[in-house]
């Protein structure tokens, strides 16, 4: 079905995004075919699309399950003039405008997961990765990797992701048109985009505390300064998770890390 992408992109809105489509059944990684692209001139809004991917990746060098026809694996070249520290806030960008369109679409609220987890009823539904092709302090090139989960059932994923993925079908008990939502995330993504390139991430925080799914849980975030714990209080100015110690009124920074535990703080009704 996504086939469809290689003869007509009339099925977007967008004014850069999708205007050049490289469709491909089976890839390695629609980002590393991007970031090769990127190198060879390829345009800003270049859209790189694959039905399935054999080596797709997550952040931390994870991988990225890819079965075929179900999902949505999709990667934007970008060519903003920034230099790439300032273009990190965009991934949590990225993730709010993915979890607009998926919301709109479903109906079910979409969370995002500091930095790049897509949230749906406490399950993994999809992720954001951002890599860049930079030269030196200056950015090249900037590739936006959208995973999403969309027909899978729950046989579709490894016995060991069954407890933390989920799919939009999982969820909901229906089958979606992929080019649909495509087409809908490119419209909120390239709104993103320019917002980001004209105003940073500022109109986004507020956004972001609505679906930030770690508000007031107390987390505990592995980090190059190591294992750091405390209350989760949304994003400052720079895109970074705001964590309280316990005991303690100020809010520590974390740039980077990957959240290793969640503990939420509702208590539990009593009848
Ligand atoms: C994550 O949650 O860790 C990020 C997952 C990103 C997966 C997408 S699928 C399309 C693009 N190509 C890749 O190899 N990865 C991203």
């Amino acid at each position: 079905m996504l086939a469809q992408t290689k003869k007509q992109d009339s099925f977007l809105t967008t004014k850069t995004f999708g205007k050049q489509i490289h469709y491909f059944e089976r890839i390695e990684s629609t980002n590393d075919t991007a970031l090769q692209l990127a190198e060879n001139g390829a345009p800003e809004g270049s859209l790189i699309i694959a039905d399935s991917q054999s080596a797709g990746r997550g952040q931390g060098n994870h991988n990225w399950h890819s079965p075929g026809k179900v999902g949505l694996y999709f990667s934007v070249i970008l060519r903003p003039e920034l230099n790439s520290v300032s273009f990190c806030p965009f991934t949590v960008c990225a993730g709010i405008a993915a979890a607009q369109a998926l919301t709109d679409i479903t109906g079910y609220e979409v969370q995002v997961k500091w930095p790049n987890d897509l949230i749906l009823k406490n399950k993994k539904l999809g992720g954001i990765l951002l890599e860049s092709g930079a030269k030196q302090k200056s950015l090249k090139h900037l590739i936006v990797g959208i995973g999403i989960n969309i027909n899978q059932t729950v046989q579709d994923f490894p016995i060991e992701l069954r407890e933390t993925a989920t799919s939009l079908n999982i969820v909901t008990g229906k089958t979606f048109d992929r080019l649909e939502i495509l087409s809908q995330i490119l419209a909120k993504l390239e709104e993103a985009y320019y917002l980001f390139i004209n105003q940073g991430i500022e109109p986004f925080i507020a956004l972001f505390e609505k679906i930030d799914y770690l508000l007031d849980k107390k987390i505990t975030v592995n980090t190059p300064r190591g294992i750091l714990g405390g209350k989760a209080a949304g994003i400052d100015q720079t895109g970074a998770l705001l964590i309280q110690p316990p005991g303690k009124n100020k809010l520590t920074k974390i740039i980077s890390g990957s959240i290793l535990s969640i503990r939420s703080n509702k208590i539990a009704a009593c009848n």
